[in-house]
């Protein structure tokens, strides 16, 4: 096998076979095939596309560069959840205890946030103890006692990806529907769940823009994990407006807190109900509406809010925060932005908020910058509200008070206005299950 032969096959929109995809991709991983060829296939691909065949075989093949968790002790009942990342998305802060409350083995492995995206890992350690490190058989044993377990990923967990991944970012190859699909699957397959719910988000802060490309990564991803014999089903839901009124770490992670103990705002509850009873109906085999009533009322009891704390405590957390949040640390500065005109809020460029969190300190535009884990922004207006000149339509939190100036540069042009409501957008434009497609 000789990478140039590959390249110029893909070059010419031909398909590749099982041993040339797993050839590039072990000898890639082996620093046997050097970054330029690499990089010249991964263009080829963005722009002649895999089929199925191809994007299933590239996803086994990095699932298998490195380690696999075996979880078949729990049988069916294994779950993950995946979302493609957002803004102010704290959803598996809630959706993994809330699953686990449901008696789902909720067994995941999270990433940081990079970019003007968060990561959970980046929110559980707000919570001081909070290990997001174990080993295979800790994890193992944490999701055998209390039905839940939530790491970073581990060191040698797809490490093919994490060497494409860090050339895409670099070679303006990121967004290629294959490339996604199968780095996102090949890392969850890795993860060892029976069950897979992805939340492919769409809109200004996410990779996927239209309804129509998230709808087509999403079929993918649910066809290339029932070809690889798991249960995956997918929600399309909106992020075309942060989600909730938090971003940052601590921020999110109250907010997330409120919704455990039965408030939060409508479109963060909505979102979370809909996963955590996607997950309850693949890995209990269940009927979804009886999953939703459920989830509705472990939310409401408190069960899902406890098992949260339990959850927290295994993994070595100081649980007094999750009871009394007014112990996180604040912010030692806050800036208002306000309002130049009358009107209602007509569109939020989710990116830009993003974007200008990760100024104030929130997130980290390359993967060794450190973060502050109090800075964010309160959203105190969303899309459809009215404002009135001068009222403030977010709050932003840095203990940098210089960072203010950078951070509102970021939001310029992400509020537009409108003399009349604008449109509701719905939040959830479709769930995608194995028998859709
Ligand atoms: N998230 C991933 O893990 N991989 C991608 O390629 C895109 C988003």
């Amino acid at each position: 096998m000789r990478m140039y032969d590959i390249i110029t096959k893909k070059k010419m929109g031909e398909s590749l076979t099982k041993e040339e995809i797993y050839g590039f991709v072990e000898g890639y991983t082996k620093g046997e095939i050097p970054d330029y060829q690499v990089s010249a296939l991964l263009m080829a691909i963005c722009f002649q596309g895999m089929n199925d065949e191809e994007t299933a075989f590239l996803t086994n093949a990095i699932e298998a560069s490195g380690d696999c968790i075996d979880l078949a002790e729990f049988g069916k009942l294994t779950v993950d959840k995946h979302s493609t990342g957002g803004v102010g998305d704290k959803t598996t802060l809630i959706v993994a205890p809330l699953a686990a409350s449901l008696g789902c083995k909720v067994a995941k492995m999270s990433g940081r946030g990079l970019g003007h995206t968060g990561g959970t890992v980046d929110k559980l350690e707000s919570f001081p103890g909070y290990k997001t490190s174990l080993t295979k058989e800790e994890f193992i044993s944490c999701v055998r006692e209390h039905g839940i377990c939530v790491i970073g990923q581990s060191g040698n967990l797809a490490p093919a990806d994490k060497k494409l991944y860090a050339l895409r970012d670099v070679t303006a190859t990121v967004n290629s529907l294959p490339l996604i699909c199968s780095s996102i699957m090949g890392k969850k397959l890795a993860s060892g769940a029976n069950s897979i719910v992805l939340d492919v988000k769409c809109g200004s802060g996410s990779f996927m823009k239209t309804p129509k490309d998230a709808t087509e990564l999403a079929e993918r991803m649910v066809k290339i994990g029932s070809m690889c014999k798991k249960n995956v089903a997918a929600l399309i839901t909106d992020m075309d407006r942060p989600l909730g009124y938090e971003i940052g770490n601590i921020l999110e992670v109250k907010e997330a807190i409120a919704v455990l103990m039965g408030e939060g705002p409508e479109d963060l509850v909505e979102i979370c109900l809909s996963l955590a009873s996607l997950m309850a109906h693949l890995s209990l085999d269940i009927p979804l509406p009886e999953a939703r009533s459920r989830a509705e009322e472990a939310l409401r009891s408190g069960l899902a809010y406890e098992k949260f704390k339990e959850w927290l405590k295994a993994q070595g957390a100081d649980i007094s925060y999750a009871e009394n949040t007014s112990l996180f640390p604040v912010a030692k500065y806050k800036y208002d932005i306000v309002s130049e005109t009358d009107g209602y809020i007509s569109a939020m460029d989710a990116e830009k908020i993003g974007l200008c969190a990760v100024c104030l300190g929130a997130g980290r535009m390359t993967k060794t910058d450190s973060i502050d884990l109090s800075a964010g922004i309160t959203l105190k207006k969303k899309t459809g509200d009215f404002v009135r000149k001068g009222e403030t339509v977010m709050t932003l939190y840095s203990n940098d008070e210089a960072k203010f100036s950078t951070a509102e540069a970021e939001l310029s042009g992400a509020l537009s206005y409108s003399k009349t409501p604008a449109h509701e957008r719905k939040l959830i434009y479709k769930t995608i299950t194995k028998e859709d497609i």
